[in-house]
């Protein structure tokens, strides 16, 4: 879907990662594809057109940024791959039931995700709600049968369940759609941004990390901590951005909906110059923070430059 266009203008990748970011991003992408395929039911299992519907809502599409974030923060503590393949699947299933469920008529209405028709359009709208269901509860099923040791799957549970609870994405969700024709000042507008998007990504970084065999330091922690504010946010503020400067065919969703809808964003409160500059200054602070880290936090500097350079 919409594969052969670009994530990001070639000019803003940095510099020299360990395994240069254009061979690493395609492979880790690749094998969270193959991770999500084999962690879904099979349409031959009953009712083969829900997991028809789970299937198409997850597989094929997607820039993979948290599964992205979350293989990069396992390298810092040198975490098994097949763990982390199983956390990274978990939380795409998680972010993919939150788009079917984002573009619900009842939502934000949307015809047009990942440049195909949204899963409400393809299979009606009580399938997609049961999409949604059966992918946030397969997330789980997948985190509580990974082959690591019991207590790293609770903290694995805990901090995507948080993510995903009324403290986090579903309840910036519930913010987002009470906000609509309101001007947010701009600290509810940040915790908006910060509970609706920037929770699962706080828990793509996290799970990576405690995917490690020790647990994590206190420096480390911290790092990742400072990062993880700054990405999670420039993220929503980019996607904000781009719903007004990018065309269907680029984005793969219908451009314009935020203003359409009257959302608060960042756009609406602060224009479009200011916004992409607020985005620049998250950048920066999210590599200053991994900077210390060394090469080895090189993959977690260049998705802080996807996330802020992307063109969808
Ligand atoms: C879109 O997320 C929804 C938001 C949280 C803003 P992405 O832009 O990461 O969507 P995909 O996975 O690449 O389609
Ligand atoms: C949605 O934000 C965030 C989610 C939790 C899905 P948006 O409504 O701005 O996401 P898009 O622009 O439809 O992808
Ligand atoms: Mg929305
Ligand atoms: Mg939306
Ligand atoms: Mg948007």
């Amino acid at each position: 879907m919409s594969e052969a266009i670009p994530l990001w203008s070639a000019s803003s990748v940095a510099a020299s990662p360990p395994e240069p970011l254009d061979s690493w991003m395609p492979r880790i992408m690749e094998r969270t594809e193959r991770a999500l395929e084999r962690c879904l039911p099979g349409v031959e299992a009953v009712p083969a057109t829900l997991h028809e519907a789970m299937r198409y809502a997850t597989l094929g599409g997607g820039k993979r940024l948290r599964a992205l974030l979350c293989h990069a923060a396992g390298e810092l503590v040198d975490a098994d791959p097949a763990v982390l393949d199983g956390a990274a699947s978990a939380i795409e299933m998680i972010h993919a039931y939150s788009l079917v469920h984002d573009d619900l008529p009842a939502m934000d209405n949307d015809l047009l995700r990942r440049g195909q028709p949204t899963v409400h359009v393809r299979y009606g709208e009580a399938v997609a709600i049961l999409v949604g269901d059966g992918l946030q509860a397969q997330a789980f099923v997948v985190i509580g049968s990974l082959a690591a040791p019991a207590a790293q799957r609770v903290s694995l549970l805990q901090e995507l369940a948080h993510a995903s609870s009324s403290l986090g994405l579903v309840g910036g969700q519930a913010i987002d759609l009470a906000s609509v024709g309101v001007a947010l000042p701009r600290e509810e507008l940040e915790r908006m941004h910060r509970m609706k998007t920037g929770a699962l990504l706080r828990a793509a970084v996290f799970m990576g990390a405690h995917c490690g065999s020790t647990p994590l330091d206190t420096g480390l922690r911290l790092a990742l901590d400072e990062y993880q504010r700054s990405v999670g946010l420039a993220f929503q503020v980019v996607d904000d951005v781009l719903d007004v400067t990018t065309d269907a065919a680029t984005l793969g969703k219908t451009p314009g909906k935020d203003a359409q809808d009257h959302k608060p964003t960042y756009v609406s409160l602060l224009g479009l110059d200011a916004s992409r500059a607020l985005a620049e200054q998250l950048c920066e602070r999210a590599r200053a923070a991994v900077a210390p880290l060394g090469a080895r936090a090189a993959h977690l500097d260049a998705l802080a430059d996807m996330v802020v350079h992307r063109v969808r």
